[in-house]
């Protein structure tokens, strides 16, 4: 069969800002996207051969005891002891095993969801994957609210809950965590060093409040081979993001993927401004200069894998 043609050029990532929006011209949601299951099927195979969500997506119990020492990934000469919160929060089997869906959507956190009207879309597919505990109920129409799937950053703790400075944080993350009502939350607790102290203390309230979410943290080979397999096709990343990381895994357990909400572009498809997170005040050009992230290159791989059936990318209105 025909190869995957991910990224035709190998060509830095160089970020024009003026004008990146207008060269990534997707076409509205009723021209005529069609779904390629064969080259899906290809994508799936392929990705297996680098890592395997039904394993990768988390650590199990079995592998590890408390005391263990983990060196991070990012920072190798940095190590972690795992605790017993850890040990017991870490699940006995994959949370994905023998998981099959018809359709999944992932919703990345770009501004572009605003005034979107995808919220109902997103609700009606089987999985719905988000990112870093982004708040749903306030934006439920342009986002829906079910949730099957959200990762957390240990960043977030300090981002959007304060550190959990006093009581008042402590209990909005707590409801938050409440909220996903059985849900799995995915914490990459061993990526990088300094996230270390908001992973005890998320391990801590869970167990404390008995609250109703499964918890998985990503394995440590994860990173590399998502980074493998992607730089196999050309698309050299750094670190990738969470959305590719879960485009990725669900290419595994998904059969048809709808991306939401993937958008790093300052300015939509009209010349329009558009927020870097739909929900905060955080600037774009934050990740640029703070983390070696390379959104535009991998927007420009998955705009390709969508104009090849493979995915689908909706970056305007829904209908
Ligand atoms: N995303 C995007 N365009 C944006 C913002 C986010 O395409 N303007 C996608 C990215 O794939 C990103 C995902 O949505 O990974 C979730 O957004 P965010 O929470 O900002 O992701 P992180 O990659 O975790 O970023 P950070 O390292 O800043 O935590």
């Amino acid at each position: 069969g025909a190869e995957v043609v991910i990224n035709g050029s190998s060509s830095p990532a160089v970020v024009d800002r003026s004008n990146e929006s207008i060269k990534h011209n997707i076409q509205p949601a009723s021209a005529k996207w069609r779904h390629n299951q064969t080259l899906s099927l290809r994508i799936r195979k392929q990705i297996l051969k680098f890592l395997d969500a039904e394993k990768d997506i988390s650590v199990l119990k079995g592998t590890l005891k408390p005391g263990d020492i983990i060196h991070y990934i990012f920072d190798r000469d940095s190590t972690m002891n795992v605790s017993q919160n850890l040990y017991d929060l870490l699940p006995r089997t994959s949370p994905l095993k023998n998981k099959h869906f018809q359709t999944c959507a992932i919703v990345g956190n770009s501004g572009v969801l605003l005034n979107s009207g995808c919220g109902q879309e997103i609700d009606t597919h089987s999985f719905v994957i988000r990112c870093n505990l982004a708040p749903v109920q306030e934006y439920a129409r342009d986002v829906g609210l079910k949730t099957d799937l959200v990762t957390m950053n240990p960043s977030v703790i300090q981002r959007a809950f304060e550190d959990l400075v006093n009581a008042t944080w402590r209990e909005k993350l707590l409801q938050r965590l409440h909220s996903l009502n059985g849900s799995i939350l995915w914490i990459p607790a061993f990526m990088a060093r300094g996230g270390k102290e908001r992973v005890e203390w998320v391990n801590e309230l869970i167990l404390k409040h008995r609250v109703n979410v499964r918890t998985a943290y990503p394995s440590l080979r994860l990173l590399h081979a998502v980074r493998g397999y992607w730089l196999t096709n050309k698309v050299h990343i750094k670190r990738p993001t969470t959305g590719l990381l879960m485009y990725t895994l669900a290419t595994r357990f998904c059969n048809q993927i709808y991306l939401y909400g993937f958008w790093p572009f300052p300015l939509d498809q009209n010349q329009n401004p558009v927020k870097y997170h739909y929900y905060d005040s955080l600037k774009y050009g934050y990740t640029s200069q703070a983390s070696p992230h390379t959104m535009p290159l991998e927007f420009k791989a998955l705009k390709s894998l969508h104009e090849q059936g493979a995915l689908k990318l909706t970056v305007g209105q829904c209908d």
